[in-house]
């Protein structure tokens, strides 16, 4: 460097300066992102698609924003509209024919892209139930597991005629079959159902085949009363349980077939009139002491009832011995029977212990947890 005059350290400082500035704007130039094709920028939309857009001046507009399966879907299937852009964004694609027109029905009936993404992923089989009625808001049963879009029309009508339910006992209730008349719609088991499932729910919407008889009815100790024979056995734990608690019971009622069921109601009937009668005694083919599960039980002291010290151990201690209080207090909007006492029906210990600590009614339980959708 000494070497050098003064004019030529000054050269060699501007042919210095002058070489960076050259490096530096190469280098600008080299990481400047360029202009590209705008079909290179969005190559992931079709090239007929990227025409249709073209055609109604919206390839900048939708290029703006992410590649979108139901955008390409929609303008491919000449299903799009302009005007529900936004919510196109929002819609999840589904792989089905129907989705670009199902879209958008839904769209003009003012479902959002969050409410037809759960109908989509929810109740894609029964669309169309939602499709030929006005907008619900269909979120509020996004929760309710026991929710059944058949039953839609249904929920609706019970939610306005009983506006102290929530939407969740309205949905139990009308699964229930509450909000149509007893008798008027039911279930009709086969009689392989009755004899094979033992947790099988009996009640005003659930009918036993007319000649069912269950095949291992066993007779109760000492009694002509008659059980199947796995409740008969765990009737006579119970038994054993209670005179260890000095709380001494015995069955008044148990098996009873259709026709014997049958000539009680009639006789019920006869007395108190149908509607009455239908309170506190099964129509025959409709009670579960034809199931040969279910038992009545009276104190030792009275005819047909249980004292109230003996009904509170019922309560606390049925279940460990596999039955459970089939009408409880207060709950004869739901079991359509006036409180029972007396009458325990067999399920199991499991399921028993389950109902409950569940505190439910086993109408309410069995829509749950049990029926099968
Ligand atoms: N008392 C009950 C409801 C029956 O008849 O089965
Ligand atoms: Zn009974």
């Amino acid at each position: 460097m000494n070497r050098l005059t003064t004019k030529g350290k000054i050269v060699f400082g501007i042919l210095s300066i002058f070489i960076i500035a050259l490096i530096t704007i190469t280098l600008i130039f080299i990481f400047t992102p360029k202009d590209k094709d705008p079909k290179e920028l969005n190559s992931k939309y079709k090239e007929e698609v990227i025409e249709i857009m073209k055609g109604k001046n919206l390839y900048n507009k939708i290029n703006e924003k992410e590649y979108s399966k139901t955008i390409e879907i929609m303008l491919e299937q000449n299903e799009f509209k302009e005007k529900y852009l936004e919510d196109y964004y929002k819609i999840e694609y589904i792989n089905d024919n129907s989705f670009p027109k199902n879209t958008n029905n839904l769209l003009d009936k003012n479902y959002t892209p969050a409410e037809i993404n759960y109908i989509n992923n929810n109740l894609k089989e029964d669309i169309n139930i939602l499709l030929n009625m006005k907008h619900i808001d269909i979120l509020k049963f996004k929760d309710i597991t026991n929710f059944d879009i058949k039953k839609l029309e249904r929920y609706l009508d019970y939610s306005k005629e009983n506006t102290k339910y929530d939407m969740k006992t309205v949905v139990t209730y009308v699964n229930i079959g509450l909000d149509l008349e007893g008798y008027s719609e039911y279930k009709s088991y086969t009689k392989s159902e009755a004899e094979n499932d033992l947790t099988i729910i009996v009640n005003k919407y659930h009918k036993l085949p007319e000649d069912f008889e269950p095949s291992d009815l066993v007779n109760l100790e000492n009694t002509n009363y008659k059980l199947r024979e796995e409740a008969a056995s765990a009737f006579k734990k119970l038994t054993e349980a209670g005179i260890k608690d000095n709380v001494i019971f015995y069955p008044f009622s148990a098996y009873r077939s259709y026709n014997t069921q049958n000539g009680l109601y009639t006789n019920y009937k006869n007395r108190d009139g149908e509607k009455e009668a239908d309170t506190y005694s099964a129509r025959p083919g409709f009670s579960e002491h034809q199931l040969g599960l279910a038992v009545d039980v009276r104190s030792s002291n009275l005819t047909s009832n249980l004292t109230t010290e003996d009904y509170k151990w019922m309560l606390d201690n049925s279940y460990k011995y596999g039955f459970i209080i089939r009408y409880p207090k207060g709950k004869q909007h739901i079991t359509q029977f006036i409180e029972e006492p007396w009458h325990i029906r067999y399920l199991g210990v499991e399921l028993a212990t389950k109902v409950h600590d569940s505190g439910l009614t086993y109408d309410e339980y069995y829509d749950l947890y049990i029926e099968k959708r």
